[in-house]
C-alpha cells in the first residue's frame, strides 16, 4: 500500500485534557492544539438500542473526532486492507479518524453517547455508502 493512501494507522487515540474536580471533571477539545482540524459540526449519538450498529461508510474529505461522551462501544476502521477495533469508553479519549476510512460502531452500551466532532458541516456527497464502491476507490488509490 502507498504510503498517501490514508491507512488504519493513520487512525488514533487522542488523549483528552482532563481537569480533575471532586465535583466533576471537565474535559476540552481545543481545535489549534487536539485537533489537526478546526471544528465545523458537532453530533452525537444516543439513546441507541441494543445490538444496533451505526457507521457502515467512509467519508472521502471529513475528519472526525469520536468520543464516548458517556457508556462504551467499538469502533471498527478498515482501509480496505487492514481492519482494526478501538474500544471507546472513557470522555477524556477520543478517536481521530482521518479521510478514506470505512467505519461501524457496534456494541453501544446502554445510556451510550457517541459524540462527534467533524471538520466539515453535513455534506452528502462525501459519503461513500456502498462498501465495494470504497474497495475499488482504495484498490485503485493503491495502484495508483
Ligand atoms: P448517518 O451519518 O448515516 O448516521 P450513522 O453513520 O451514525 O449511522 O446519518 C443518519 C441520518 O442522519 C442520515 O439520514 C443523514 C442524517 N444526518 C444529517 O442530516 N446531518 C448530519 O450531520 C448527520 C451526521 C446525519
Amino acid at each position: 500500500m502507498k504510503d498517501c493512501v490514508p491507512n488504519i494507522y493513520n487512525c488514533s487515540v487522542l488523549e483528552l485534557t482532563r481537569i480533575h474536580n471532586p465535583s466533576g471533571n471537565i474535559t476540552i477539545v481545543q481545535s489549534e492544539s487536539v485537533l489537526p482540524f478546526d471544528v465545523r459540526r458537532v453530533y452525537y449519538l444516543y439513546d441507541v438500542p441494543g445490538g444496533s450498529e451505526r457507521g457502515g461508510h467512509a467519508h472521502k474529505v471529513l475528519q472526525q473526532l469520536i468520543v464516548a461522551a458517556s457508556g462504551s462501544f467499538d469502533v471498527i476502521l478498515d482501509d480496505g486492507t487492514m481492519k482494526k477495533t478501538v474500544h471507546l469508553n472513557r470522555p477524556n479519549y477520543g478517536l481521530l479518524i482521518v479521510p478514506g476510512i470505512w467505519r461501524e460502531i457496534i456494541n453501544f452500551s446502554s445510556g451510550a453517547i457517541c459524540l462527534v466532532l467533524a471538520s466539515e458541516r453535513y455534506n452528502p456527497s462525501d459519503y461513500i455508502r456502498d462498501y465495494s464502491d470504497f474497495k475499488k476507490i482504495k484498490d485503485l488509490a493503491d495502484a495508483g
